[in-house]
């Protein structure tokens, strides 16, 4: 795999990890970041042996937002014509292939809109998260005003917005922020098992399942139940739903090919 100045990257088997790291900065998301981010990100996407894509930080922070020091004399028209910011963090969101966010320590103002870009999110103990970006005179400009409110309801995504207050994860879990809470330690061991599960499915049943969930956040419930349903009259064209339904049939583990 290639090298990186601000993450560092790594397979496991058919997992992809991508660690954003500039510790000195708790892993502000600067532009040379987001960028790099963004290449790793089509490449696992390319890459026909990579079935999940996991993205984390470091123990103190996953990331404490878009850079502060980077951004704070740009004129409208920087940030206009840029298309500040999702441009390059949006890749996030737009994997095809199933992705999870391990969070320990902070996910502020851009980290916790990155992280809610992921499928879910599998967050450490220590974890923090939050939109602090009112507390600098500005507001969400990557999802935080949208998933957050999709995600906690709108009491808790407004008081967040509002006050900038931090969550923690035992908050964070039981509001619907993240899947699931283990300790600090475990964190990348838990998340590596969770990805391995997943990456054991089969590829396109996994995509569909993905595709076919993300399709509630957009269309109506008619119109979502439809589109599952064509999708999932489209899994017995797999060769993995014969083999998955063949394997249950003769009681053994099944074999998929992704396919
Ligand atoms: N941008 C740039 N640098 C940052 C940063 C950020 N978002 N967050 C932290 N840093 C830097 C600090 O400036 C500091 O650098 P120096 O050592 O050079 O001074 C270093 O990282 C360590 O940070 P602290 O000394 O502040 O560490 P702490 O443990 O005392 O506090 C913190 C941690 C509470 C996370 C605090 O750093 C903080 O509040 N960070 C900013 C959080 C924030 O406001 N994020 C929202 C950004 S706006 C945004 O994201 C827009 C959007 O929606 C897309």
């Amino acid at each position: 795999t290639e090298t990186y100045e601000n993450i560092l990257v790594e397979t496991k088997g058919a997992v992809g990890i991508i660690r954003l790291n500039r510790p000195k900065a708790l892993n502000a998301l600067s532009d040379g970041l987001v960028t790099d981010m963004e290449k790793a990100l089509n490449a696992f996407e390319d890459d026909a042996a990579i079935n999940v894509i996991v993205v984390t930080g470091s123990e103190k922070a996953f990331a404490a937002g878009a850079d502060i020091k980077e951004m704070m004399n740009f004129s409208y028209m920087d940030a206009y014509l840029n298309d500040f910011i999702t441009k390059k963090w949006g890749r996030l969101a737009t994997c095809r292939k199933p992705t999870i966010a391990a969070v320990a320590g902070y996910a502020l103002g851009g980290g916790c809109e990155l992280a809610m870009m992921a499928d879910f999110i599998i967050a450490a103990d220590n974890a923090k998260f939050g939109q602090p970006e009112i507390t600098i005179g500005t507001i969400p400009g990557a999802g935080g005003t949208q998933r957050l409110t999709r995600a906690i309801g709108k009491a808790k995504a407004m008081e967040m917005c509002l006050t900038g207050r931090m969550m923690d994860a035992a908050e964070a879990e039981r509001s619907g922020l993240v899947a699931r809470v283990v300790p600090l330690a475990e964190l990348m061991d838990e998340v590596m098992k969770t990805a391995e599960k997943i990456a054991a499915m089969s590829r396109p049943a996994a995509m569909m399942a993905k595709e076919a969930v993300n399709r509630s956040f957009e269309a109506t419930l008619t119109e979502g139940l439809l589109f599952e349903r064509r999708v999932f009259h489209s899994t017995f064209a797999l060769a993995d739903q014969k083999e998955g339904m063949a394997a249950f049939a003769e009681k053994r583990p099944p074999n998929f090919s992704g396919k």
